[in-house]
């Protein structure tokens, strides 16, 4: 690959979206050098005015033969429609990478007319504030020099990790949809404060702060979440009254069991959509 880094993101919609926001602000290429395609007019409309840079409507095509690495950002049951799609004017000097959950790599590699670096990633919503977690595999035509354009590309917007494909459902369950059950918890917290007679506004800022500031101590002090969690337990305390009431309805065994079962459910769509596209091949 030679040139500037210019990205083509196909399928700008709630994650392709947060990604380009997110690479935009981060400033890995300008406005000029990144494409977004979505469906429907109205919707490139809409991004255009927000971001400024080219967005076509079903412009796959064109946006896919002027960059050097493409997003595939559509719909899982999308994605292979759009590769066939492309397919012609790919060429073996760009990177491809998909963000499709529960879509084997092979779906799409299977469709190319030609071997080329393919990666399978999974971010989360929080890339559009540059605090995603993102991981991601990549077939045997992706060499060191791909690999670093990629890990470059997702660390301007989050954390990056590389795992074997087979656990990429586990990265889905964890990860990918993480964000759902944090909102939740956030929302949890804020209810229990308005309960108590905090002003919605007082309790929004205390629970936002509160889960942030404890990952990021997490992450600071490198100590496992138990310890930093007996550290603020005082013996007779009210922490531990709280904590044994959260151990009653089985705050960890629930959200084990969540993401066991959600990585259950990833694996089967992935099965399934494999299954059905080779049917219809
Ligand atoms: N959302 C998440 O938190 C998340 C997390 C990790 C991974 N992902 C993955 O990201 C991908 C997208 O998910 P999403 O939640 O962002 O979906 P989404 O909001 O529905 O976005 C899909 C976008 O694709 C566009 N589109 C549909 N058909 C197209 C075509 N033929 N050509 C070009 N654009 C087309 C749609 O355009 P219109 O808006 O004009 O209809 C829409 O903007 C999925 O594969 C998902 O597995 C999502």
């Amino acid at each position: 690959m030679s040139g500037p880094l210019s990205i083509a993101i196909l399928g700008a919609g709630n994650m392709g979206g947060a990604l380009l926001g997110g690479i935009l602000k981060a400033g890995v290429v300008d406005k000029d050098h990144v494409l977004a395609t979505t469906r429907t007019e109205e919707h490139a409309n809409a991004l255009r005015d927000r971001y400024g840079c080219t967005v076509l409507a079903g412009g796959n095509c064109i946006a896919a033969g002027q960059a050097s690495l493409i997003v595939l950002a559509t719909k899982p049951p999308v994605v292979p429609k759009v590769v066939d799609e492309i397919r012609d004017v790919l060429r073996p000097d760009q990177i491809l990478v998909t963000l499709a959950a529960a879509l084997p790599m092979a779906v799409v590699e299977k469709r190319l007319r030609t071997p080329m670096p393919v990666f399978r990633a999974m971010p989360n919503i929080p890339v559009v504030v540059e605090e995603g977690a993102i991981a991601y595999c990549a077939n045997a035509q992706a060499r060191p020099e791909h690999h670093l354009i990629v890990d470059r590309l997702f660390r301007s917007v989050g954390v990056v990790c590389t795992v074997e494909e087979e656990l990429m459902d586990a990265v889905t369950a964890l990860s990918g949809s993480g964000p759902a059950y944090v909102y939740m918890v956030i929302e949890a917290f804020i209810a229990g404060g308005v309960k108590m007679g905090l002003s919605r506004e007082v309790a929004t800022r205390l629970a936002e702060q509160t889960v942030l500031g404890s990952a990021k101590h997490v992450r600071q002090s490198m100590l496992h979440p138990a310890i930093l969690r007996d550290e603020v337990t005082t013996p007779g305390g009210t922490t531990i009254v709280a904590i044994h009431e959260l151990e009653r309805h089985g705050l960890r065994s629930m959200l084990i069991s969540a993401i066991e079962t959600a990585t259950r459910h990833a694996k089967e769509r992935s099965r399934a959509l494999a299954q059905r596209l080779d049917q219809s091949a």
